[in-house]
């Protein structure tokens, strides 16, 4: 690490152990979304630190972006998908497509963190094709008029600014991919209708919601960039996404982990320390150098972005080794501290749910694989 590096990893851990890992559980019991924790966040400078330096951002590396992320994903991987929302999809399609005057209204106050910003791409039908979504947009003079149901959007109820993408070649799906546009959502608008918060599994600190879009009316700086990219815009935010939540993973299995050497450091059976049986060496060794592989693969890809490469593949690839061995190391956990990891006293079982979704979101597993073997020109 570099001495910046240090100063921003020590912050973000300080902040993670002081003001969100204690309350953790909490959050997740009453599925209460901290926003006040996350706008303290804001103040820190963790909401905007990818966004450009011109407009109020830290305009830092994706390394020490992912090394920070990984910090609060370890103490409430709930918070720390807002925290890489926030910073990744959003920010890039903002930054890369926005006019000067989208840029000054919506990133500035997002990359000062003063404003929650959310993401709508799936809908009931439409998850890991999300080109044969059915909402969309029709022209209404300048401006336009939204209709559709969209799901699972991330900070859906709790957002002041959604970016939604829908179709506005008709409902019919006539140009698949290139049929869908972005558009820019304050959640205050009439006819923006979020859904009541989702009853997840785990992540119960973020909101996910559906979003009806009843005769929604945005004027025509609504749009972002040129119709009919929005599939494309989604994508690369997905790529900046799927980074981020490689680095999500790492944090939930790298806390996975310090539990399990900590429990195994003082739980006794037979007459000896857990971490006395070779045995149970030998499954922390494999779960440390699961969390190192997964942490070198997400600044890998993190170092390509910061060369101005593309990530696709390789985002990819550190999303899905990060987040299978989430699953995996969090699975350890439970299982070497027996009855109590399947206790919800004990944090490796809210760990182990918390995984779960870094299978799922921002594209499935089976998704990523897709996307990497599209890379390997191993079929046409
Ligand atoms: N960057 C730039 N452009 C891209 C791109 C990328 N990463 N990926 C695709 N494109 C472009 C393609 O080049 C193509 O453009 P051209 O026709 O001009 O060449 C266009 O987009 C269409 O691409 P495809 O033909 O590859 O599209 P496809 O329908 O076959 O889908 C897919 C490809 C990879 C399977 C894609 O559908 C996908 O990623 N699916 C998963 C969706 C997903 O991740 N959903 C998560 C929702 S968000 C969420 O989880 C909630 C949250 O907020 C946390």
């Amino acid at each position: 690490m570099t001495d910046t590096q240090r100063q921003i990893v020590e912050l973000a851990r300080d902040f993670a152990r002081t003001h969100i890992e204690p309350k953790a559980a909490e959050w997740d019991r009453t599925k209460e979304f901290p926003r006040a924790t996350i706008l303290e966040l804001g103040k820190l400078g963790f909401l905007g630190m990818c966004s450009p330096e011109e407009y109020d951002g830290m305009g830092i590396d994706a390394v020490t972006y992912l090394m920070a992320l990984e910090e609060i994903a370890a103490a409430d991987a709930g918070v720390a998908v807002t925290m890489s929302i926030q910073n990744a999809i959003p920010t890039v399609m903002l930054t890369r497509h926005g006019t000067p005057a989208q840029k000054e209204r919506w990133l500035r106050p997002l990359a000062r963190g003063e404003i929650i910003v959310g993401f709508a791409l799936s809908e009931p039908d439409s998850g890991s094709d999300p080109a044969s979504m059915r909402a969309q947009a029709v022209r209404d003079g300048n401006g336009w008029v939204l209709n559709g149901l969209k799901a699972w959007a991330t900070n859906g109820g709790t957002a002041d600014l959604m970016m939604i993408m829908v179709r506005t070649d008709g409902p019919d799906a006539r140009r698949g991919a290139k049929g869908i546009s972005t558009f820019i959502v304050p959640t205050d608008t009439p006819g923006y209708k979020a859904g009541k918060p989702e009853d997840k599994m785990g992540l119960r600190a973020s909101n996910t919601t559906t979003i009806a879009l009843e005769d929604l009316r945005l004027p025509a700086e609504g749009l972002l960039g040129d119709e009919g990219m929005g599939f494309v815009y989604a994508m690369e935010g997905l790529d900046a996404g799927r980074l981020g939540i490689a680095a999500q993973a790492t944090g939930i299995a790298r806390r996975a982990l310090e539990h399990s050497i900590e429990y195994c450091g003082v739980r006794k059976q037979f007459g000896r320390k857990l971490g006395e049986f070779q045995g149970v060496q030998f499954k922390l060794a494999d779960m440390a150098t699961r969390v190192e592989a997964s942490r070198a693969l997400a600044h890998a890809a993190g170092a390509l972005r910061d060369r101005g490469q593309s990530i696709t593949q390789h985002a990819a690839m550190a999303k899905l080794f990060a987040s299978e061995t989430a699953m995996w190391v969090t699975t350890q956990a439970i299982q070497l501290f027996g009855g109590y990891g399947y206790m919800r006293d004990y944090p490796v079982e809210k760990l182990f749910r918390d995984a779960k979704v870094t299978e799922i979101y921002e594209g499935t597993s089976e998704i990523q694989r897709i996307v990497i073997a599209r890379y390997l020109g191993a079929h046409p």
